[in-house]
Formats: C-alpha cells, structure tokens, sequence
C-alpha cells in the first residue's frame, strides 16, 4: 500500500493506492470519516461489480451504507442527475455530518462530487476512482462538476476529497479501450515532468495496457498522481502552472468536440493531440527534430481506434476559437522543450494549427496492440 499526500493546507489528504485495497476499505476509511452515515454513489455496473465487496467491509467496520445508483455516460453528467441525487439523500434524512462515497468513473466522481460540494453546503467526500483515467486524474485536485448544454464542465466547484482510494486490481473489468483513455493522461505526465518515466511507460505500454504486470500498472498509476498532486498542490485554482497538465488538450479536446463525444474516447483525443503539440513545438523550432521524431513513432504504436485520416481541419481550428470564446481566454498552447520541459505559447498561428492538422492526418496509429 503506498501513500501520496496532495498537500494544500488545511485542505491536504491522502491517496492511498494497493492492488485488492477495496476488500478491507472500511478499515481505511475508519481513519478518515467521522459519520457512520455513508451514502455511496455508483453506477449500476459498478454497483454490481464491486457492491458485496465494499459493502460487507464497510459494515464490518460499523458503518451504515446506503447504495444510491447513478445513471453512467457522459450525457448523464448533468443538472438532472444532480437533482436526483439530492432527492434521494434528502431521503435519507442525512446532515450535514454524512458522508458521500463515490465509487466510479471520472463521469462519476465529478457529478457525485459536485453534489458533497453543494448539498447542505458541502459534505464530507470520498473519492474512489474506478477507471485509469479517473485514478491518475480526474479524482486528484478537486474539480467537481456537471456539463451544460452549452458545453462540458461548465457548471462546479474546487472541492477536495477527504481521502482518494485507488484499487489498480479494479481495472481487470474495465474495457481495454477505457484503459487505453486513462493511459492518455498518464503518458502526458510523463512527457510534461519526467523522461524517465515517459521511457519507461514508451517501453511498457503493453504490459501496463493488458495488465500484464501489475507492478508496472501500480507504477504508473502511482506516478501519475505523484506528478498531478505535485502540480495541484502549487496551484490548486488553475492559474498557469496547472495549465501544463492542458498538454495535448487544446487540439485533443477539439477533435473530440468535432467527431462527436464518444467517437474518440477523451485519452485517444489527447494522445493525438500530444502528437500535434509536439509537431507544433520542432515547428516553432523548440524542439529537437529527432527527439519528436522517436516520440511520435512510439505514440503511433498506442492503439488509438478511430481513423484521424478524415479529421476536418477547419473544423478542429473553429473548434479551438469556440472553446476559447466560452472560456474567454487565449489561445494557448502547451508545448515542449524537450522531455519533462514545457513551455506555454500564445504565438500560434492558425496557419500553424491548420498545416499541424494537416499532418495529423497522414499519421497511422496502430488500433490494436500488436
Ligand atoms: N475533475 C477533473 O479534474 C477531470 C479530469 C479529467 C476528466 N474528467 C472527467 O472525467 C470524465 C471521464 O471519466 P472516465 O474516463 O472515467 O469515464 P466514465 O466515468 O464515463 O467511465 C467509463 C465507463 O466505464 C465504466 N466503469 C467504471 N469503472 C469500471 C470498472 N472498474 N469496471 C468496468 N467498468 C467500469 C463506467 O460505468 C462507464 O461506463 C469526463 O466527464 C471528464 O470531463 C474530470
Ligand atoms: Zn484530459
């Protein structure tokens, strides 16, 4: 079991990762949660899959536990949901002395956490991440919250859990394409803060992809958190440092937006959009040549699904100015200098971007590990 400290004052805590850690779960959290009361928010799938487990150690260790099951995807990542979970703690009869489990997916763990920030001005919050992705990043920092019809994630607050658990083992149910998502994160955190690991995961990815050695899955996780807790602990409410974990994300984020959610999962948009940042960087003539070049053929050998051959690039570039406008900002880049070196660039032109696209589309990522 292995403890990483996201440090941010009074708001400090802990992730605890270990592969089986959600077998004896209860007697982790009896270190953290004051209230016997536990509503615990999950999907259906997830329920079904880990409910005797977490339940059994829960009551073991004398706590109350009330399943509440949220509908899963994206397009349930709303006001709705939201308000039907409110009716059904306020159910409940809890106070403000309950504590919310989430026991999920990014999607998950952002709407369930948005409700402990908001219901009775804020309850008690455990995070239990279930996806890669969610374990190396949406669950570490605080950002909770739900779309609006005008766009993602516009509606929620910085909210830190009280404890984050992570159970690498968990992955074993998770679709291999839901692997290959969260490993999209966890390869930019090596791009952005450390080479070494970035070498490590470029010659690994298969073993890590397919569960192969779990040692190498624990490590990367483990990682990945070590490096967004660092960042988040310097800058919890997103000012410019926070921002480099935006790498590969302004062009991800717009492929995803143009193709329609759900065509590219969000890491094979970002491993894409990694390739473009780091195309764009040797263009603007930041980076070595032959570096990008070594990495981009390794990043090729990611399975990415979908085809990037029919990508529009005026399109994805219109995409970039929307996204821009809704968050009244620049357009900003994050690039690299080299490996563990980024640097940010407002200077891009569209030209740039358009010609970067263009490039794109010529690239053949493998849609299977072969
Ligand atoms: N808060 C943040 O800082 C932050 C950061 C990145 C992403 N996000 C958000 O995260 C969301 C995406 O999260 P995601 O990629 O985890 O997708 P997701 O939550 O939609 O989960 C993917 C699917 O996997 C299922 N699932 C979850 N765990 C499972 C398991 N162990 N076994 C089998 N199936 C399982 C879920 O039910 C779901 O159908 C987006 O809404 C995104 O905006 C938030
Ligand atoms: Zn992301």
């Amino acid at each position: 079991m292995q403890k990483i400290q996201v440090d941010l004052h009074e708001r400090s805590y802990n992730v605890i990762i270990g592969n089986n850690i959600l077998k004896g779960i209860g007697k982790i959290i009896k270190k953290y949660a004051i209230s016997k009361n536990i509503a615990l928010i999950s999907s259906e799938h997830v329920t079904e899959l880990y409910e005797n487990t977490v339940e059994k150690s829960l009551i073991e260790n004398g706590y109350k536990v009330h399943f509440i099951k949220m509908p899963s995807g994206e397009k349930n990542k709303n006001l709705k949901t939201v308000q039907y979970l409110y009716d059904k703690i306020l159910d409940l009869n809890f106070d403000r002395s309950s504590v919310i489990i989430a026991l999920g997916g990014g999607v998950l763990g952002d709407t369930a956490g948005f409700v402990a920030a908001t219901i009775f001005r804020g309850i008690e919050l455990i995070q239990i991440p279930t996806t890669l992705l969610s374990q190396v990043d949406s669950s570490i920092g605080g950002k909770v919250g739900i779309n609006h019809e005008r766009g993602k994630n516009l509606v929620g607050a910085f909210y830190q859990p009280k404890v984050v658990i992570v159970d690498p083992n968990v992955l074993k149910t998770l679709e291999f394409r839901e692997r290959v998502s969260g490993f999209g994160e966890v390869i930019k955190y090596g791009i952005i803060k450390d080479r070494i690991f970035t070498n490590f995961l470029l010659e690994n990815y298969k073993d890590i992809l397919l569960l192969k050695n779990m040692d190498y899955v624990n490590y990367a996780i483990s990682r990945s958190i070590e490096i967004k807790s660092a960042i988040v602990s310097a800058d919890e409410k997103e000012s410019l440092l926070r921002m480099i974990l935006n790498f590969g994300h302004t062009i991800g984020h717009a492929i995803e937006v143009t193709e329609g959610y759900g065509k590219f999962t969000h890491g094979e948009a970002v491993i894409v959009g990694i390739c473009a940042a780091i195309k764009l960087s040797t263009d603007i003539g930041i980076l070595d040549t032959n570096e990008a070049e070594k990495l981009i053929n390794n990043l090729k050998k990611i399975p990415v699904v979908p085809s990037v051959n029919h990508l529009d690039e005026e399109k994805i570039l219109e995409a970039i100015y929307y996204d821009k406008k809704i968050k009244n900002g620049k357009v900003r880049f994050v690039l690299l200098n080299k490996i563990g070196e980024t640097e940010i660039r407002d200077d891009v032109s569209d030209e740039q971007i358009i010609e970067v696209i263009k490039w794109i589309k010529e690239l053949n990522f493998d849609s299977s590990i072969s």
